[in-house]
Order: structure tokens, then sequence, then C-alpha cells
């Protein structure tokens, strides 16, 4: 293998010559003082494109992590986070960053949020660690500076490796913090289903966030920190911080009540983002949700593709059916009538749905309007009729925000009532008033949910090329995903946490082709991608070198495709 020396040799001779010339230093090369293997993978093609891709590997004998950082799937992930981390601030520590033209001198990291998920930058088992990150190789114009290359190269580099894949230079406590805390919450949301329970938040949580565009929780000073109505209390014992108590959330219908500005819809995006794990000082790290809990909102003007959702939907005006709906341009009652529908395909087990971003019409109909508005004249049966059968037939609980209808009284299990940020269980007094205040509605819902049609994506509508380009895929942060000519909105798909999950969705719409055969339904086909990336690692959806994926659930996946403008699918008619 070339040697450190070889590289700087390379590095002087293409000096002031055009960047093309960085094309030479692709390879791996044997850094020996530093105890390393640096690769450059990928070299940039000029100083504005897309940055270079370089990994360096370096044997646990010199980086030193024990065995119990990784001894199990929770603790290999938070230390892979806690090293990221680590490797980002050690950037904005040592690198001297921009300098020279387009990305130049720039040292860059896929960096982590508040959530601790699995990613493709950094890896580590009992041989080896291993990070991946991008460099702007630097020019001046577009002539190769190679004396800043040496430099990054040879002395930032070594210093933010020596810096954040040394145990001996972690500071130990927090790594241990970091991996143990980890290691409760994947516990803490293990242990539910066996409590009948789907979703936990513990006493002492800290909900509400900086602001609406800051997600690092609200200083202690302001926040009211979450206490459990003693009624729903539950009590956890962790392997790590011990005995935990918080508020339980059963299997079945929950209501969050309570007046305005009382803290309904941030318990509730508390419970939504409970999926994943938080950092230790985020104020949710003991919150935490069934993994299959799904956020369903209305999403007026989304495409849909021959989604039966007869369930809610009927006798449309000019006769078009429900049982394969499709359209352009979606509206608010059938947009989230069809995220219910795709929801289930995609094997739900939890709703969490907030009025604040649901079709009115969609979520209830009074007595009055049941009177004004003949049901043959109305397509919707609102989910107020349908919410108890989703549960009986489909074993599908709901949590739901609804502080505008109390004839939802009449279908939940548990009613919890905000009141200044503290919750208050209310069943027993919203059961009295149920007793004492009929609805007066009449059932519209019938007997059952109704059978769900199932659908299956044709390969040939999923195409990412652009032009030339074979394959065009880029993430457009949290809130869309670029593939070939098309742009997918995913905005209204609210728990999508980070934008490196938008990336890995992105391939992994390609990837799921392979399985897309004519015969393999949706959720066959999830399934296989979701067992695919167990066993060969999130590096299978893509490039298996690639540092900027970050894992994602089937149901964010399901909801790409959904939203892709280009897909035909075909209903299964055997079933
Ligand atoms: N525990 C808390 N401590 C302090 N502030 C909080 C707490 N929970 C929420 N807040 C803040 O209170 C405000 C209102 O919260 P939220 O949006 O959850 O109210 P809501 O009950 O859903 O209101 P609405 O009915 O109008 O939708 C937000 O600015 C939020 O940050
Ligand atoms: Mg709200």
């Amino acid at each position: 293998m070339p040697t450190a020396e070889d590289l700087k040799k390379i590095l002087h001779r293409i000096d002031r010559k055009g960047y093309k010339a960085y094309r030479d230093i692709e390879g791996n090369y044997d850094f020996a003082q530093e105890g390393y293997t640096l690769f450059i993978d990928y070299v940039q093609g000029d100083p504005f494109a897309s940055p270079s891709k370089l990994r360096v590997i370096m044997p646990q004998k010199k980086a030193g992590f024990p065995v119990e950082c990784f001894s199990n799937k929770s603790r290999e992930i938070a230390t892979r986070d806690f090293i990221i981390r680590r490797f980002d601030r050690a950037i904005k520590k040592y690198s001297k960053g921009s300098r020279g033209s387009g990305k130049s001198g720039r040292i860059h990291i896929d960096r982590p949020g508040q959530e601790i998920l699995e990613r493709t930058a950094a890896f580590i088992d009992e041989e080896n660690l291993e990070i991946r990150f991008n460099i702007g190789l630097p020019a001046f114009g577009r002539k190769i500076a190679g004396k800043e290359a040496i430099q990054i190269i040879f002395k930032e580099i070594p210093t933010i490796i020596d810096e954040s894949l040394l145990f001996d230079n972690m500071p130990q406590e927090k790594l241990h913090k970091h991996y143990t805390t980890s290691e409760d919450t994947d516990f803490l949301r293990n242990a539910l289903a066996e409590r009948g329970l789907i979703a936990f938040v513990a006493n002492g949580s800290v909900l509400p966030r900086i602001s609406g565009i800051d997600p690092r929780p609200m200083d202690k000073d302001h926040a009211i920190l979450f206490q459990s109505p003693e009624s729903m209390e539950v009590k956890i014992k962790l392997p790590n911080a011990g005995i935990i108590k918080g508020m339980g959330l059963r299997k079945g219908i929950n209501l969050i009540a309570g007046g305005g500005f009382h803290g309904k819809s941030t318990l509730l995006q508390s419970i939504e983002q409970g999926i994943y794990n938080h950092l230790p000082g985020d104020g949710r790290e003991y919150v935490v949700t069934n993994p299959n809990a799904v956020k369903i909102r209305a999403e007026d003007r989304r495409n849909i593709e021959k989604v039966d959702i007869s369930s809610f939907i009927n006798n449309l005006p000019l006769g078009k059916s429900t049982k394969d709906f499709s359209t352009e341009d979606a509206s608010g009652s059938t947009s989230q009538a069809a995220n219910i529908i795709e929801a289930i395909e995609a094997g739900t087990e939890v709703l969490m749905i907030d009025e604040d971003t649901s079709a009115t019409n969609f979520m209830i109909r009074d007595n009055r309007m049941q009177q004004l508005i003949n049901k043959k004249q109305e397509p919707i049966t609102p989910f107020i009729d349908k919410v108890r059968l989703l549960y009986s037939d489909y074993n599908i609980s709901t949590i739901l925000v609804m502080g505008g209808s109390g004839d939802y009284f009449d279908v939940a299990d548990y009613v919890i009532g905000m009141d200044n940020y503290v919750p208050k269980d209310l069943t027993q007094k919203a059961n009295q008033i149920k007793e004492s205040i009929d609805s007066k509605r009449y059932d519209e819902g019938g007997d059952a949910f109704g059978y769900i049609k199932k659908r299956i994506p044709l390969a040939r509508s999923i195409d990412p090329s652009k032009g030339k380009k074979r394959k065009k895929i880029k993430s457009g942060g949290k809130d869309a995903i670029v593939f070939g000519t098309y742009h997918i909105d995913i905005s209204a798909v609210e728990q999508i946490a980070d934008s490196s999950q938008t990336n890995s969705i992105g391939e992994a719409l390609v990837y799921a082709k392979k399985y897309m055969d004519g015969n393999n339904d949706l959720s066959t086909i999830l399934e296989y991608v979701d067992r695919d990336i167990k066993k060969y690692g999130l590096n299978v959806i893509g490039h298996p070198n690639n540092g900027d994926y970050a894992i994602f659930r089937k149901f964010e996946l399901a909801a790409a495709l959904n939203r892709l403008r280009s897909l035909e699918v075909k209903q299964n008619n055997d079933n």
C-alpha cells in the first residue's frame, strides 16, 4: 500500500496544476505513524462540485475502545453516534475551513441532530473503527492548492482523528452516559408491548422545544416538567438508570383534550418522535413510542395512486371510484383517508392524529350536520365512526389530540386533559358527561372497518434518471427528495427527523425495485428492504462506502414512494 509520504509527493507534484490532476490521489494510504489507513474513495471534478469522499480506518489496537462500548446494537449505534459528534466538534475546533474557490478547504461529516440514529458515517467493531467524511479539495480558481491540501490532510485531519477516534482522548463519562442512556431508551421501548402500552412519557421529561425551528429543549427555568397523572403512572426498571416512572398510554383509543395553548400538540409531537432515541439532555430520552406508530394528517394537493379509501369515502361526485382511488390533487379528507390506509398497508399499530392538522369533516360530523346533509349526499364516513373498528378489526390504536369535539367521548377509552401543561386523567369525568349528555349522533361506521385491497407497485414507474444521468437522487433537507426529474414532497411526513434519512430513502426507492416483480405487494417489498438492511447493513441500499445515510423506517419509505408522482400500482385482485 502507498504510504503517507507517497501521497505527499503526489500533492507536491500536482500543486498549481489543473484541478483534474487531483484524480491522481484516489487510493489508499498507510498513515503508519498516525496509526490509520486513509482512503480517498472519490475525488470531485472541480472545486464547486460535491466534495471528495474520504474514510479513515483505525485498528482497535490503536483506537482502544473497550468492548462494552459496542457490546449490543443499542450501545454500538450510540457509540458510533458519539464518535461522529466528536469528529464534527473537532472539525469546528481545528479546521481552518473555507479557503480558495468553491468548497475548497471545507471538512464535513454527516452531523446528527437531537436523535441518535444509525448512520453510515462511523462504524465500530472489535477489529476497527471507521469514519467517513468529505473534504472540499482546495484550489485557487481551478488550480490545485497543493500546500493547502497538505495542510488539511497532514495537519488538520490527524488532529481531528486524534481527538475523535482515540478512546483515551474521549470524555469517557459522557460517552458512557451516551450509550447507557440509549440502551435504556431501547429497553423502555421494547418493554411497551408486553405491558399493553403504546407510549410512555417519563416524569421529569422536558417536552417543549426552544422554538418552532430549534429542536433543542426549552430551558428548565421556563419548561413545566412532565408529570403523569397518578392513575396512569407506570414503573419500569431500566438496566442502567434504575426505576423510572411516567405516564403509560394503553392500547385502545386515547384522547388528549385541554384548552388552547395548554400543551396538547407538544405532548403528541414528543410521542411522535418517541420512535427515535434522543441525546442525553434532550429532555425526551425517556419518551418512547411503539416503533410502528405513524403520524397521520391531512395533506391536500398530494397525489394518490389507486388506494382503496372506501372505508372512509364513498359516492364521490361523478361516480369516481374509491376502491382504487387515484388523483394528482387530493382534497383534505381524501388525503387524510389515504394517509391512514397507506399506514395500515405498511403495517402500523398506532395512529397519531392532531386536530390542528386534520380535515374537520374527516374527523367529525355532529348531529345537526347529520340532519342537514343526508348520508347519501356525504361521501365521508368520519373517523369517529371508524376509530373503534380500526382497533377491533385491525388491533390499531389511536392517540388523538381533540379539544374541539366532545362527541369523541363516545369512542375513547382514555381521556387526558392538558391543564397548564400538566396532564390530568379525565376519563371518568368524560364518561359521566357522555352518560348525562347524549351526542345524539347516529353511527355511520357499519359493523366492520372494511377490507383493504393490496397494491403491487410497478418497477417501471420508478425512474431516478435525469438527462444523461442514470441516477440523480438528492436530499432536499427533511422536506423533499429530488428523484430523477421528480420532486417528492415529504414535508407533511412529520416523522422524518433528519435530512440524511431522505438521502437513504431516495436510494432505497431504487433498491426496492429489485423486489418489484409484478407479484410482490407493497408491504412484502417493504419487509424485504427492511430485512436486507438488518442483514447487510444500511449501505446495502446504495453505495457501499457512502457516509451520508441514516436509518429510516418502512413507513417513511412507503410515504416517499406513495408521494412519487410517477408511481403506478396494480391492485391484487386475488384478495
Ligand atoms: N411543558 C411545557 N412547559 C412550557 N411550555 C410549554 C410546555 N408544553 C408546551 N409549551 C409551549 O406552549 C405553547 C403551546 O403549546 P401547544 O402548541 O402544544 O398547545 P396546544 O394545546 O396544542 O394549543 P392549540 O389548541 O392552540 O393547538 C408552545 O409555545 C409550547 O412551546
Ligand atoms: Mg395544538
